[in-house]
């Protein structure tokens, strides 16, 4: 996600503004800029170079200083979500006036609605942000002679979404206008001066006294000082944050590992890939797509293509496009799919499913696909990725970067965007009403606080875990969505505890691997109610009986599946076709919590790389 950082009472604002974003990079970043208030005016500066824009921000300012003495200043590093990574989509944004600067975290759900009502009053927009409205908007409140704190409450009344940003404007020199919605804000304060940034970590060694922000406060930031209200007005007292991190633990935000971080950020992963997909009318519409209604209309095939944890994704999208869209959901392993003689023509829509956009075996299959003729969508997290670059059309989920070389919440942030792109097409295909559509959606919707409540109970996973330290042989067994889940957690287990894990279709035991099974086995069966839950109970039942211990995946309160485990790892109840969203969090704390046991680097698993570049 994107990292904001401002101060306000330095004299030589501009080197420390860039040492701070120097320290945001970890997050990940494509472009990044930075605002000073100067010469009665804005100065600004800002680079799209991906990972070395800031350093080509120190070049810049090097060659081209900014007027000396100044006000405040505030800086960024993008993390493209609407708008491509160029320098006119860098922040800080400016008003139509330049005089006043702002940078944002997050996202604005109804950014087009604001947009074309400011376009209607006169307002010229210069970059495709969902930001750059906001600037515009406090700018319209100005006019009416409120100060840059009172348009901006005014302004975020009107907002809907996640947000957190940083405010200049030249008549307010010394003042930074800070709030959030949903995304972290720190305030910091030492004599004399007073800064802000995304996340602790830039903050480090700047300030004396740190505080949060919370939801719908905005502050005031000038020289040594700091005062916050309520969206309507009312002061109130920040919290005081009492760190005691070095700048490696501040990194992880207190978290042990980045898996941990990202494990917990599910909920908001989720929550932005949902963001923004309804039109005023109700209807799904996926702005971002390039691949109109009509393109979608003449689909008679969908093929979808990916390696690891993106393929375990796009098997639980097959059982929703097809039960949704009764449209036939081909999923290949990308790395075989180049290989064999794949049918598709151009009524066939290849999916490519890539957290990093930059997989080999991924993108070489998109290309296949696209030679033979098909339509091809890529599901990326990464804005501008190659394959994206190559695809027709690009579905973004807006999972924020991802650390930890295994895949947590972007595989989370992967089904749901596939599910969304499949309740489309049913939308365009009229296989579902309005209505179905309205209320899985609205399921959809509960997905976060579902992820929530799962990640609550991680220390039952770590109890169950540490009564498995001494097993070595695992088998992960589901049927129907189950049975991608018991994949992904196979998977887990294998590349963090390096432990044998094998995931099955549950039924498809007996034709074979059943022999395996003896005392001392560990079977971890996915017993989230479907339509197979009966007979997978029926399978666990035959394992248990040869000697297996038997974990089980339920949902809260299921006696019968209880009745054949000898651990349960509870889950909050949800649809069948959702539950992996919030069955698979388990699953990823049971590998975490093996892998720590055996003492092992959950984000740095021995001979694994994040992005696999190589065939
Ligand atoms: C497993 C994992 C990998 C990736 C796979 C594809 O935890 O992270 O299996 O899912 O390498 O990577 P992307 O999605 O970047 O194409």
């Amino acid at each position: 996600m994107c990292g904001i950082f401002g101060v306000t009472g330095e004299p030589d604002a501009l080197p420390l503004i860039l040492g701070a974003l120097h320290q945001l990079e970890y997050r990940g970043y494509d472009s990044a800029g930075v605002a000073l208030v100067a010469d009665g005016g804005i100065w600004r500066v800002r680079a799209a170079d991906g990972t070395r824009s800031v350093a080509d921000l120190s070049q810049l300012t090097t060659d081209h200083p900014p007027p000396v003495g100044h006000g405040a200043g505030i800086g960024h590093t993008r993390w493209a979500t609407h708008g491509h990574p160029t320098a006119e989509n860098a922040h800080p944004h400016l008003d139509c006036t330049g005089r006043l600067a702002l940078v944002h975290n997050g996202i604005i759900e109804n950014h087009g609605a604001l947009r074309a009502d400011l376009v209607a009053g006169g307002h010229i927009m210069s970059s495709a942000t969902d930001t750059e409205v906001m600037a515009h908007l406090i700018e319209r409140h100005m006019a009416a002679g409120l100060s840059l704190a009172e348009a901006t409450r005014a302004a975020l009344g009107l907002v809907r979404g996640a947000f957190s940003i940083a405010v200049v404007h030249a008549d307010e020199p010394d003042t930074i206008v800070a709030a959030r919605r949903s995304t972290p804000l720190v305030l910091g304060l030492r004599q004399g001066v007073a800064l802000l940034a995304s996340d602790i970590p830039a903050l480090l060694g700047h300030a004396r006294q740190l505080y949060a922000l919370a939801d719908d406060e905005v502050a005031v930031l000038t020289p040594g000082a700091i005062s916050v209200t309520t969206l309507a007005g009312t002061p109130v007292r920040p919290e005081e944050l009492h760190i005691a991190w070095d700048l490696e633990a501040a990194r992880k935000d207190g978290y042990e590992d980045f898996m941990s971080k990202e494990m917990h950020e599910q909920p908001g992963a989720v929550a932005a890939t949902l963001l923004d997909r309804r039109g005023p009318d109700g209807r799904l519409r996926l702005d971002e797509m390039r691949l109109s209604p009509a393109d979608l209309r003449q689909v008679d095939k969908v093929c979808i293509v990916a390696c690891g944890s993106s393929y375990h994704a796009a098997l639980v999208a097959k059982y929703a496009i097809e039960h949704w869209v009764k449209l036939p959901t081909e999923v290949d392993i990308a790395s075989e799919f180049r290989y064999r003689d794949p049918v598709m023509t151009e009524r066939t829509l290849c999916v490519g499913v890539s957290q990093s956009g930059e997989t080999l075996d991924t993108s070489k299959a998109i290309e296949e696909a696209s030679r033979l003729g098909a339509k091809v969508l890529v599901v990326s997290n990464v804005v501008d990725s190659s394959m994206a670059r190559q695809a027709d059309g690009v579905l973004y989920t807006r999972a924020g970067p991802e650390v930890g070389v295994a895949s947590t919440k972007c595989h989370l942030a992967q089904i749901v965007a596939l599910e969304i792109l499949g309740l489309t097409l049913a939308q365009i295909h009229g296989t579902l009403t309005p209505e179905q559509i309205a209320s899985a959606l609205n399921e959809m919707d509960r997905l976060p606080e579902l992820i929530e409540q799962a990640l609550r109970r991680s220390s039952a996973v770590d109890d169950v875990a540490g009564k498995l330290i001494e097993a070595r042989d695992f088998f992960f067994l589901g049927r129907h969505v189950g049975y991608p889940m018991a994949l992904e957690g196979a998977l887990k287990l294998k590349e963090l505890a390096y432990l044998r894990a094998e995931g099955y279709a549950a039924g498809e035991l007996k034709h074979g691997p059943i022999a395996l099974i003896e005392p001392g086995t560990v079977v971890v069966g996915i017993a989230t109610r479907n339509r197979l839950w009966e007979k997978l109970l029926s399978n666990i039942a035959e394992v248990h009986s040869r000697g297996a211990t038997v974990v089980l995946v339920a949902d809260d309160g299921d006696r019968e599946a209880a009745a054949v485990a000898d651990h349960v790892l509870w889950v909050p109840p949800c649809s069948p076709l959702l539950s992996p969203v919030v069955g698979v969090v388990p699953l990823q704390q049971l590998a975490y919590r093996l892998a720590r046991l055996h003492g092992h680097d959950v984000d740095r698993p021995r001979n694994l790389a994040k992005t696999v570049t190589v065939e």
